[in-house]
C-alpha cells in the first residue's frame, strides 16, 4: 500500500496559459510504479462519510491524527482517504479533463464529513498535502477542521489562499519546482510574515524539482536524502503543533 498511498497524495495541476493547455507538468514526472509494494502496516476503512474509503494505519486509539500522509509516521493514527473516490488520474488521462472533475476545492468541501467523524475520538487533526493535496490542504486550513497543515510542493495554490489560512502552516517548496517556483514560495512567506497570525515555516529545497518529496528516484541518495529531510520537517512540524 505503500507506494499506492503515494499515489493518491501525489498529484497532478495543470498550467494554463493564455488558453493553450500545457500538457506536460511536472506534477506528472515519475509517476508511481504500482508493482512495487511498501509494507502494508495498516489497512483499507469503507462505510466512511459520504462513501469515503481510507487508507488508515496507526493506533487507532491515538488521540493525534494525521490525514493525507503515508504509513511512517509513529504514535500517529494516519489517515489516507481516497479524495478520488476510485478515480485517479493517470497517464491514459488529459489532466485538464480529469480536473475538471476532480477539484481539490470540492474534495475539501466533500471530506468536511469525513474530518467531522474523525474529530469524534480525537483531540487533533493534522493535514498533509503534496501536490495537488497542497492545495486541499490549504482549502481545509481556512476552516475549523484542523489544528495544522504541511503543504509539500503545492499546486493551484495562490496568495489568497495564504491570507486565508488559519492554523500552523508549513511550506516545503523544491528549487526546480516550475509548478509553484521558489518565487512564488517566497511570496507566500512573505504573507505569513505580515499577517504575523499563524506560526509558519517555509523552505525551499536546492536541487530537486516539483513532486521531489513524495515521487522520486530511488536510487539517487540525494533524491532519497531530500525526500526524507523533507519527511523530517514535516514530522516535526506536526510533532509541535499537534496537540
Ligand atoms: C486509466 O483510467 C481509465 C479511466 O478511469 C481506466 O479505464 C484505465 O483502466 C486506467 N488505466 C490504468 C493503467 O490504470
Ligand atoms: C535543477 O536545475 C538545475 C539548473 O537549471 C539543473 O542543473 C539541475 O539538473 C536541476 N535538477 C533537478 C533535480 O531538476
Ligand atoms: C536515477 O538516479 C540514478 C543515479 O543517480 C541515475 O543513474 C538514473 O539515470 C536516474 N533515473 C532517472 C529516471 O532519472
Amino acid at each position: 500500500m505503500g507506494s499506492t498511498s503515494m499515489f493518491f497524495l501525489c498529484l497532478a495541476m495543470v498550467h494554463v496559459a493564455a488558453g493553450t493547455v500545457h500538457e506536460h507538468s511536472q506534477c506528472i514526472d515519475n509517476p508511481p510504479d504500482l508493482s512495487l509494494r511498501g509494507v502494508e502496516a495498516g489497512k483499507v476503512m469503507d462505510g466512511l462519510p459520504r462513501g469515503f474509503r481510507a487508507y488508515v494505519t496507526g493506533p487507532s486509539h491515538s488521540k493525534q491524527a494525521i490525514v493525507l500522509a503515508s504509513d511512517v509516521y509513529g504514535h500517529y493514527y494516519v489517515v489516507v482517504p481516497d479524495f478520488f473516490h476510485g478515480d485517479p488520474y493517470n497517464d491514459s488521462r488529459i489532466l485538464s479533463e480529469w480536473l475538471k472533475s476532480h477539484s481539490p476545492v470540492e474534495a475539501a468541501q466533500d471530506a468536511k464529513a469525513l474530518f467531522a467523524a474523525l474529530k469524534k475520538d480525537r483531540k487533533s487533526i493534522g493535514v498533509g498535502g503534496y501536490c495537488w493535496g497542497g492545495k486541499v490542504a490549504a482549502e481545509i486550513a481556512k476552516t475549523e477542521d484542523v489544528e495544522v497543515v504541511v503543504l509539500s510542493h503545492p499546486s493551484l495554490l495562490t496568495n489568497d489562499d495564504i491570507k486565508e489560512v488559519k492554523w500552523p502552516i508549513e511550506i516545503l517548496g523544491a528549487q526546480n519546482d516550475t509548478i509553484t517556483p521558489p518565487e512564488q514560495v517566497l511570496q507566500f512567506k512573505q504573507i505569513l510574515k505580515e499577517r504575523m497570525e499563524i506560526p509558519y515555516f517555509v523552505k525551499i529545497f536546492p536541487k530537486v524539482a516539483h513532486g521531489f518529496a513524495c515521487r522520486y528516484n530511488t536510487t539517487d541518495p540525494f533524491a532519497v536524502k531530500s525526500a526524507e529531510k523533507a519527511l523530517a520537517y514535516m514530522l516535526d512540524w506536526f510533532h509541535k503543533y499537534l496537540k
